[in-house]
């Protein structure tokens, strides 16, 4: 087999699109490449989970109530120290950590950007050998530049994104950001142990066959959401389906899925979770840009995500993510729960 040595890498793209944006300094190119080596550590420890005694719980609860996983300290590490050690980032939020956390020394105090993510999503998933992912949004500071971070740079509205991106460490592993300009997916060749071009210019398709969501919630949900999933499953041929129903319970793999095949998923309110599952910061906010950009659309059932101004970081949401034809049709239902 010949292989295409001529594909670009994350490096290479990231600074092929630097060069077309006048006065970039390139932080935000060396934020992605220190993301990208997190990545390509935390992906050789999920290979080798079920050979080395990595697996299982590592005894303590996060902030969020959940048990930790080994695997999710290890990548909330490896990703807090890339950042801490690039020079782009004046600090973090992550879902494994109670607070934001400051970096605080020169070259930090003097960089553009703070991160939010979820080192490891879906690692309730990590046992039984389903697909997982890191997820991460990129703010430009609001505070000054030359002094430390503050709460004001985490707590801002969605669509101050700067970029947002996930890694899945599936079948392949993949690195998908989206900055305003387009989103772009890499795939890791191991052979040279690189992200390379593999989705150039992801869209999202205006209608698909897919809708997830946990069906074991379904009587915990409004009328509105329930009465669109039983148009889901009524969809003919005439009706533009018919859809199949997709959920593997692993945020990273069911919208991956969806963004490139087109599809919607929703994670609504239920009585035991009147806020929400998600986080807003980690999970909901980065993904809807994402989507956004690929031609789709993101609500929490009353708003566009991206316009949710946090009011702490861990903050829950309902979502409806997806492709934007699919998308009005659930707003025309859940419209009537307001
Ligand atoms: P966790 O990181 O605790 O495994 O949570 C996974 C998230 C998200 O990835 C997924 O879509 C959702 O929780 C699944 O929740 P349910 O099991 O309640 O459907």
């Amino acid at each position: 087999m010949i292989i295409n040595r001529n594909i670009l890498t994350l490096d290479e793209f990231t600074i092929q699109q630097l060069r077309q944006i006048p006065n970039a300094t390139g932080e935000l190119s060396s934020l992605l490449r220190d993301i990208g080596l997190a990545a390509k550590r935390i992906n050789v420890e999920v290979n080798k989970a079920g050979l080395v005694d990595i697996l299982g719980d590592a005894g303590s609860v996060n902030v969020q109530g959940e048990d930790v996983k080994k695997l999710d300290l290890f990548a909330n590490t490896q990703m807090v120290g890339v950042l801490k050690h690039g020079i782009s980032c004046a600090g973090v939020g992550s879902e494994e950590l109670d607070d934001f956390v400051v970096f605080d020394d020169e070259i930090s105090n003097n960089s553009k950007y703070v991160v939010l993510m979820d080192p490891l999503d879906g690692s309730g998933n990590i046992d039984v050998n389903v697909s997982i992912g890191t997820i991460f949004s990129v703010f430009r500071r609001v505070s000054e530049q030359g002094t430390p971070c503050t709460q004001a740079d985490f707590l801002q509205a969605g669509v101050r994104q700067v970029a947002a991106g996930y890694i899945i460490y599936g079948s392949s592993t993949m690195m998908v950001y989206a900055t305003r300009r387009g989103v772009n997916g890499f795939t890791l060749d191991p052979s040279i142990g690189e992200f390379s071009l593999s989705h150039p210019n992801i869209q999202c398709p205006p209608s698909g066959k897919f809708y997830s969501v946990n069906h074991g919630n379904f009587f915990q949900f409004s009328e509105g959401v329930r009465k669109y999933i039983n148009v889901c499953q009524q969809k003919t041929v005439e009706t533009g389906g018919p859809y199949s129903q997709r959920y593997i319970g692993s945020m990273v793999a069911d919208l991956h899925r969806n963004l490139i095949k087109g599809g919607i998923f929703m994670y609504p309110t239920t009585k035991d979770k009147p806020a929400g599952k998600l986080r807003l910061l980690y999970e909901a906010n980065p993904f809807a840009f994402i989507v956004e950009v690929a031609g789709g659309k993101a609500t929490n059932g009353k708003q566009r995500i991206l316009d949710i101004v946090p009011t702490e970081i861990h903050e829950r949401t309902s979502l409806f993510i997806g492709s934007r034809n699919m998308m009005e049709e659930l707003e025309s239902y859940i419209d009537e729960d307001l």
